[in-house]
């Protein structure tokens, strides 16, 4: 039997376990039984990609720990992130008249997982859910810590809630049909804790980085592992974003500017996160807030990750709108994480749009 590795996400009431274990898809049925000894049914939400993978090994584990299992599959991509599709998850929730303490069980990666944690939000005003995620991503960040949403046409992830999960169950074995693009990206968000917090780790995803792109057992089950462990240690200091889980952003206020620039349909989410720390980190030497080199310790760092560090062409003006739209802004304020240096992440309040014209056209 492989080992477990677990997690405990301590939040009172809201409290929950982070379980990883390699081949552990077909062992869901119990552990949902364990935690819903009550329940008679179920609903597994996944997508056309991921379901005709794992949809009947997570089903017949269910069903064998006597679950009866509805399911909804949604059409797979980052533009069906919508309240339309959420509200076709809706219809199927009304349809199975699944009851308040029946829960959901979100097969996918981050946009399965955001859009089915909204649902169980909504739904008779919140019925509990089960994250099994499917890609790097969501191993290492979204199923983790209870940020749910879909997107909106002014902006993406702008309608959605807080509401954790009940469970997080991890299988890494199933990142082996993952596509390698998706592979890397969800290594960009898992080095982003070594660059927020801890420089060894950094260094140790950059050392590993051939081994970890081959998903070499080891070194990929220690990566979500650890990223876990950031993710829910923030997240317990700070479930709702008030203060120190905003560092999670780091990147995230160009990425989000780069994926609404380019329509969500040039980069990948975590492609969009590698550029946008590149980007925080020369900012960070510019205001001098960095020493000389940071920006090179990362761009070296995501290459060897095989991620894109060089942003696309706008104006600074287009860059300036599309942040201004970014929903982590206070008011009117751009906010961004910038860096100390690799390994130590702050929020500076009082950059200017100054300093970011003279961002971008370094670029030029
Ligand atoms: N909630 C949070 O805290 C949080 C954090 C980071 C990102 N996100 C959100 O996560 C989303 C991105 O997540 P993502 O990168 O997982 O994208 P995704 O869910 O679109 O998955 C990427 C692609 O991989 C496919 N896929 C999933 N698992 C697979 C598998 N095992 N084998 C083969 N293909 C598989 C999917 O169908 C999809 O085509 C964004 O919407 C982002 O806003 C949320």
């Amino acid at each position: 039997m492989k080992k477990t590795d677990m997690y405990h996400v301590a939040l009172g009431e809201r409290s929950y376990d982070i379980r990883l274990q390699s081949g552990s898809l077909k062992n869901i049925g119990e552990a949902m039984r364990d935690l819903f000894p009550d329940a008679e049914h179920c609903m597994v939400i996944s997508n056309t990609l991921v379901a005709p993978l794992y949809l009947d090994v997570v089903k017949e584990s269910l069903e064998a720990s006597l679950w009866q299992v509805f399911e909804h599959i949604l059409p797979d991509g980052e533009h069906f992130k919508t309240l339309d599709t959420w509200s076709g998850i809706m219809d199927g929730l009304m349809d199975a008249r699944l009851s308040r303490n029946e829960p959901i069980v979100a097969l996918g990666g981050g946009v399965v997982g955001d859009m089915a944690g909204f649902a169980a939000a909504c739904y008779r005003r919140g019925i509990p859910f089960v994250q099994v995620p499917t890609t790097l991503l969501a191993q290492v960040d979204s199923s983790v810590g209870g940020k749910t949403a879909v997107s909106h046409p002014h902006g993406k992830n702008m309608i959605g809630a807080f509401y954790q999960p009940k469970l997080v169950w991890i299988d890494p074995d199933v990142l082996q049909t993952l596509a390698s693009n998706q592979l890397r990206a969800g290594l960009a968000e898992a080095i982003k804790y070594g660059a927020i917090w801890d420089a060894s780790f950094f260094n140790q995803i950059e050392r590993d980085a051939q081994k970890i792109l081959a998903l070499d057992d080891t070194s990929i089950n220690q990566i979500i592992l650890a990223s876990c462990r950031y993710k829910a240690e923030i997240v317990m200091q700070d479930e709702t974003e008030q203060g120190v889980r905003a560092l999670l952003n780091l990147g995230h206020t160009f990425g989000h500017a780069i994926e609404a620039m380019t329509h969500y349909t040039a980069y990948l989410h975590g492609e969009g996160v590698a550029i946008g720390m590149c980007m925080a980190a020369r900012l960070s030497e510019q205001l001098a807030y960095a020493p000389k080199g940071t920006e090179a310790n990362m761009i070296k760092a995501l290459q060897a990750l095989e991620l894109p560090v060089n942003p696309p062409e706008f104006t600074a003006i287009e860059w300036l709108d599309a942040m201004g739209h970014d929903k982590k802004n206070v008011g009117s304020h751009i906010r961004y994480v910038l860096l100390k240096k690799i390994g130590e992440a702050f929020i500076a309040e009082h950059v200017k749009n100054q300093d970011i014209e003279r961002l971008i056209a370094s670029y030029a």
